[in-house]
């Protein structure tokens, strides 16, 4: 109830943050200027990835749906066959943006304005003023960006440009196996993405903020676009929270984070557990998908995913088990999110070797392998004459240095 109470009015509390913080974000600049990174918190940078469009219910035939995902707008629908498709949103004969009054033809999408229409590839398959059939050279002519489109954990996503490398991410342990998950409700933070995600490879603020007593031992590794934190060590029963945590949830603390892509991220807690020192306790799944809508406004999807077990009882644990990480969940976000991210403006530089080591690493992680999409602006394009043309990737920044560490 306590906990409830203090939750409700976080709600308050966080409404105030947003408006103070965004003045937060730009001042100082004497005492701390702004460095932007080559992709690490940097809002002109959409990585490469996959990224939430809607929850796949929210999606009905042959109702587009437009969304602005990273500062980019994309339009999706669902043909008549069930499979859903993005596009740009805005058509490329005359800009008219496909969701507002399109119609879903087929499996195709018709603008509303002059009846064009377009396939699930971009390509054009109609443009019913010109008489007979339309020369195929024409409708060439004429594309818009299509993106990969996949549909899991009951929510459409979408990925960030011309070619998906891998699928959406699939929970390494639980792979082949039948799961069920919950949604959180999506939550936002005054932050980019890259700070959310950084915090929960801080070991010093599970001390400080989340008021773990444990002394952490980190553990890293890299793969790819994936990045991987791992946190195990004794509890320290100094504390009377760490001799309650003693005494329900045994003498060791280990949890991981699995980042992908520079925007999701896999948080696994209760690894190796034993309740009472007795009974293993299964292990707690969260996926965190990041999106920003605009700049400092980052939208966070929890996932919270567990096996799915065998007969009745297992099926009321199962989904037990999801209430029970999902209320335990809200708390850690209710702590972090309750002061920290409204008023923080991120300062790289001043990281201690000792403690900050991890963070420093993810850092030089996301500037060194994470790619920037299409959806990037790091620099304005040039106008483009030749039509037959699409846009461009955009370039990179120059190189970032590495993060320095104090001793
Ligand atoms: S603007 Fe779309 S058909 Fe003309
Ligand atoms: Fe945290």
């Amino acid at each position: 109830m306590i906990q409830f109470l203090a939750l409700a009015s976080s709600v308050g509390f966080i409404a105030k943050g947003i408006v103070m913080s965004e003045m937060l974000h730009e001042l100082n600049q004497s005492t701390q200027p702004i460095r932007p990174m080559k992709v690490f918190n940097n809002w002109e940078v959409v990585p490469k990835g996959w990224y939430v469009a809607c929850k796949s219910s929210e999606l009905k035939t042959k109702k587009p749906l437009s969304k602005k995902i990273c500062g980019h707008q994309i339009v999706v629908f669902r043909g008549e066959s069930g499979s859903v498709k993005a596009l740009d949103s805005f058509c490329p004969h005359m800009g008219m943006n496909f969701a507002k009054d399109g119609k879903v033809v087929g499996e195709d999408i018709r603008c509303h304005f002059h009846f064009w229409t377009f396939n699930g590839k971009g390509e054009c398959t109609d443009i019913p003023s010109v008489k007979g059939t339309v020369k195929k050279s024409t409708c060439n002519r004429y594309k818009v960006q299509a993106y990969p489109v996949e549909e899991k954990y009951g929510l459409v996503w979408v990925y960030s440009d011309t070619v998906a490398p891998h699928p959406v991410f699939e929970i390494p342990e639980l792979e082949g196996q039948e799961i069920l998950y919950t949604h959180m409700k999506p939550f936002n933070r005054v932050a980019h993405p890259h700070i959310t995600m950084m915090n929960s490879i801080d070991e010093q603020h599970m001390r400080t903020v989340h008021k773990l007593s444990v002394s952490l031992e980190v553990t890293n590794w890299e793969k790819g676009t994936r990045f991987f934190n791992g946190f195990s060590g004794p509890v320290l029963t100094d504390t009377l929270v760490g001799k309650i945590h003693k005494f329900f949830l045994g003498d060791r603390y280990s949890s991981s984070v699995l980042f992908e892509d520079g925007n999701l991220g896999l948080l696994t807690t209760g690894i190796d557990i034993k309740l009472f020192n007795r009974w293993t306790i299964p292990r707690g799944y969260f996926i965190f998908s990041h999106t920003f809508t605009e700049k400092g406004k980052n939208q966070v999807h929890p996932i919270v995913v567990t096996p799915k077990r065998k007969g009745l009882l297992g099926f009321l644990f199962s989904h037990a088990y999801l209430l029970f990480n999902k209320i335990c969940m809200w708390y850690l976000a209710y702590q972090d999110g309750r002061v920290i991210y409204g008023n923080l403006r991120f300062r790289q530089d001043g990281l201690l070797a000792e403690m900050d080591g991890a963070t420093a690493k993810w850092i030089n992680f996301v500037n060194r392998v994470i790619e920037p999409s299409l959806w990037s602006r790091s620099k304005a394009k040039t106008e483009k004459t030749d039509l037959n043309e699409l846009p461009t990737g955009p370039q990179a920044k120059e190189e970032s240095p590495e993060v320095p560490l104090s001793q």
